[in-house]
């Protein structure tokens, strides 16, 4: 993966009953979580995102369907295709992301460390590629 960005394997609970997938903060994914959002019945021509943020920490489970999200940390750009239960994109960087090709049947759930707040949006993907150099990524 690019760097501000990491993939995470939930651990599956299964058994003859089917399949379940727990999410704990600060065990399964490495924040505490503060708030949870989910995009569905999306046109599946709709390009979602086109931000970056300045300080947020969010984790990206597609939970049903599929659908696929660019990642560009201002030097490195990568397209992760997203279909399975168990599998997270975990972005901690100064990253922009977009959102695309959704399934009809897609459901995207987004964990996040802090509240909604438009002032940590980075909407300018020029301004956002001038100061990507100035974010180090820890
Ligand atoms: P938007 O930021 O456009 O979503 P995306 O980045 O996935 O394309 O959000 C759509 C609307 O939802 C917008 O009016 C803001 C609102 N919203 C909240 O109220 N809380 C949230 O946590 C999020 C992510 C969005």
């Amino acid at each position: 993966m690019i760097a501000g960005v990491e993939r995470i394997a939930f651990h599956i609970h299964g058994d003859d009953r089917g399949s379940l997938i727990a999410i704990e903060s600060n065990a399964d994914v490495p924040f505490s979580i503060c708030r949870v959002y989910y995009i569905f019945n999306t046109c599946p021509t709709a390009v979602r995102g086109k931000h970056a943020h300045k300080d947020l920490k969010q984790v990206l489970v597609c939970v049903h369907g599929s659908c696929d999200i660019l990642l560009d940390n201002g030097y490195e750009q990568q397209t992760v295709h997203l279909s399975e239960q168990d599998a997270g994109v975990y972005i901690y960087g100064y990253i922009w992301r977009e959102m695309l090709n959704f399934s009809d049947d897609c459901v995207l759930l987004t964990l996040v460390n802090r509240p909604y707040s438009k002032a940590d949006y980075v909407f300018d993907y020029d301004y956002f590629c001038a100061t990507a150099r100035n974010h180090a990524v820890e």
